[in-house]
């Protein structure tokens, strides 16, 4: 029987190993995206990264990816492939995240969450990244609640960094607007800011995300957001402009 060439170093890999290359393969991601996007014309987060990837490509607005709320890195597992399929060897992947979970909920009309929800440590965290593909030199993390980690110090390990995708996910209007006064100052023409759940609380504009960034466009004259898609059940994604 022939076997293509290509397939030689499968031979003796374990079945696991190699349903794992495939499962994790580029070329299969892209093929489920197109076939998810044609059956029932959804974008997806997947899709949303790969919009604002191609979207700064175009723009050639250069920075990094910084994302807020990592839990088990299903999207910035997902940025990671579209740093690769955009080959921005520049583009450094920061992600911020307690590593515990989140922190005290709060009051609010509707509560969904609790404290620790979507806790993972930092160590099984590099482990997902790694099993992922992922190499030291190609991401930062930022471990601690915002209210304490996004502070000084912080801002000089930034500092002459900018940001050209941002992907919010933190859950939390308090979270959010913590986020939000971080990133300020490392915004570009082009910068894409994603917030995943943007429509929660049935799309109450009083709640979460949608409420901190109302306020942040309230406080602030440096940054306009300019609409720019909808996403998932609850994402919706800003193009940043500057003022002056
Ligand atoms: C819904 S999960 C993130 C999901 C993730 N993006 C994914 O793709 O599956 C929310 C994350 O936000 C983090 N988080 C929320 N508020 C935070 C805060 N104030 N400080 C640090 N981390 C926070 C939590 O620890 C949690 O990992």
């Amino acid at each position: 029987m022939f076997i293509p060439y290509a397939f030689e170093p499968y031979f003796h890999m374990p079945i696991r190993k190699i349903v794992k290359r495939v499962v994790d393969a580029e070329w299969v991601a892209r093929m489920i995206e197109v076939l998810d996007r044609r059956s029932d014309n959804r974008m997806t987060e997947l899709g949303m990264l790969s919009q604002a990837f191609e979207f700064v490509k175009i723009n050639q607005v250069i920075g990094d990816y910084l994302e807020f709320g990592l839990w088990r890195g299903k999207t910035f597992g997902y940025a990671h492939r579209m740093k690769r399929r955009y080959r921005r060897n520049d583009m450094k992947l920061w992600g911020f995240d307690s590593f515990q979970g989140l922190p005290d909920t709060g009051e609010h009309p509707d509560n969904i969450w609790h404290k620790g929800q979507f806790a993972c440590t930092r160590e099984e965290f590099q482990v997902i990244l790694e099993s992922r593909g992922f190499k030291p030199s190609e991401y930062e993390l930022v471990e601690g609640f915002y209210n304490e980690s996004l502070n000084a110090a912080t801002h000089r390990r930034f500092a002459g960094r900018k940001a050209a995708v941002i992907y919010i996910d933190c859950d939390l209007y308090e979270s959010t607007i913590q986020v939000l006064d971080f990133v300020q100052s490392y915004l570009v023409d082009g910068s894409i800011i994603c917030f995943d759940d943007f429509y929660n609380y049935k799309g109450d504009p009083e709640q979460g995300e949608q409420k901190a960034l109302a306020e942040f466009r309230q406080k602030q004259t440096r940054v306009r957001v300019i609409p720019y898609m909808d996403y998932a059940p609850l994402g919706k994604s800003f193009i940043c402009r500057m003022n002056g």
